[in-house]
């Protein structure tokens, strides 16, 4: 299915408040955990989106009982743990679709069962790197064979018995650091995971929450194995990664002003709201509420004169999903910006680098790529080009070009706009929303 998208430049600001969807980083850890756990978790505000529906049904392949439905007007779910012995083995092949995290995280999660699985995903998947996930979990003992030298999906794991290993990985990456600890949980003794900068840390704060025995020391996670979780009520804060479209919109469009609701707001998470207000966003947080195991705060955000600036890898981090987005407003910004330390975007979705790019150029911008990022020069509001443009089927490069497209001097097509189902079912309508209340 390919559902091309013609949006049309935007001739009024962009205003009124606006409640964004779930987590997508907590939505796929609560169901997760909480399959593990002894009983039930209550999800309210779960992202129902494609890629967290995969997780849900690889679980239900394995057992799991879920209950869905909605409390004041937000998705809930309703998870009857199994405890960390209680899953089954799937009749099938488990297809983790688009996503990463579920391909990741469950990689882990299955060394540890004591029944067979495999597990594969769509074409951009099956192209992503699992060697970072298969050597720390094969170290741990988990037996673990897959194409390429077990680099790449589909990865069959056959049962084995799990140790704890102290392991420094290679790349600060949420998703390497999580199937360590998910496979720790199994393992006998402890299992310590050091980062070389520290990544989005849901699935740490969300396993204390549980009831693990887990200590955080600087960069360095250590989880003890074969203790019980127990299942919690967890209210999923609003996805920072899918207000950041929202945010750029409301900065790049003139006389803009929106509030978003609910926004989480974990520091590891925290990249694109830095990044933006150095570019000189107007970005103000309230209602900050910290309590419970992941803050959340309002963001009103207003229409700014950005200006282009230089961007570090560690600056980036906590905003890692954040990069295309943060070159349509770098595109929208006074002066030229550069970022660099980005490699890793040459693995997400999509070549993010590379894709980026090629639509930024094709929209009239001025563009250069380097091997680990990107350099461009600011246009100004209304005179980007238009025109119809693929964005490979990454949900990201869809959303951020659909933002460009506001601010451009003719209409563009997005034509695969169905990927935005992956991480933020309902954008189009948020942005029709958020467009139309402007006077
Ligand atoms: C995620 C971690 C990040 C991010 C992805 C979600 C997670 O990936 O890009 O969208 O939920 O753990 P890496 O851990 O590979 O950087």
């Amino acid at each position: 299915m390919t559902k091309a998208v013609t949006i049309l430049p935007l001739k009024k600001p962009v205003r009124g408040e606006i409640s964004i969807t779930g987590d997508k980083s907590i939505s796929h850890r609560a169901v997760m955990l909480g399959a593990i756990a002894e009983g039930d978790t209550v999800i309210r505000g779960f992202l129902y989106g494609a890629d967290n529906r995969a997780t849900v049904a690889a679980f239900r392949a394995m057992g799991l009982e879920i209950e869905e439905g909605f409390e004041k007007g937000a998705k809930t779910l309703i998870v009857h743990g199994t405890g960390l012995r209680g899953l089954r083995e799937p009749d099938d092949i488990i297809n983790a679709l688009n996503s990463g995290t579920t391909a990741r995280l469950l990689t882990g999660l299955l060394c540890g069962q004591s029944f067979f699985s495999v597990i594969t995903g769509d074409d951009s998947l099956r192209t992503r790197p699992m060697k970072r996930i298969v050597e720390p979990l094969s170290l741990m003992g988990g037996r673990i064979s897959g194409r390429v030298e077990s680099t790449l999906l589909p990865l069959a794991i056959t049962p084995s018995e799990l140790k704890g290993i102290n392991y420094s990985t290679p790349v600060a990456s949420a998703q390497l650091k999580s199937s360590i600890l998910l496979a720790g949980l199994y393992a006998r003794g402890r299992t310590s995971v050091t980062e070389p900068a520290l990544s989005r840390n849901h699935t740490e704060t969300m396993l204390k929450a549980m009831g693990a025995d887990i200590t955080v020391d600087n960069l360095t996670v250590t989880i003890s194995g074969e203790r019980p979780l127990k299942g919690i009520h967890i209210d999923v804060p609003g996805d920072i990664s899918s207000a950041a479209f929202l945010m750029v919109a409301a900065l790049i469009v003139p006389e803009s002003r929106l509030l978003i609701k609910g926004v989480g707001v974990n520091p590891t998470r925290m990249g694109i709201i830095h990044i933006l207000k150095k570019m000189g966003g107007d970005i103000t947080l309230l209602n900050l509420k910290g309590d419970g195991f992941e803050p959340r705060a309002d963001i009103l955000v207003s229409a700014s004169n950005l200006k282009g600036i230089n961007i570090t890898g560690t600056e980036l981090l906590p905003a890692i999903d954040e990069f295309p987005i943060i070159t349509i407003a770098a595109a929208f910004a006074e002066g030229s910006t550069g970022i660099s330390g980005a490699g890793e975007l040459r693995v997400k979705e999509s070549d993010r680098i590379s894709v980026m790019r090629g639509i930024l150029r094709g929209m009239g911008v001025s563009c250069e790529e380097a091997p680990d990022g990107l350099s461009l020069e600011g246009r100004e509001y209304g005179t980007l080009g238009g025109g119809s443009f693929n964005t490979r089927g990454d949900h990201r490069v869809a959303m951020s070009l659909a933002v460009a497209a506001l601010g451009a001097r003719e209409e563009v097509t997005i034509e695969d706009g169905h990927s935005v189902d992956v991480s933020y079912p309902g954008f189009f309508t948020a942005l029709h929303e958020i467009s139309r209340t402007g006077k």
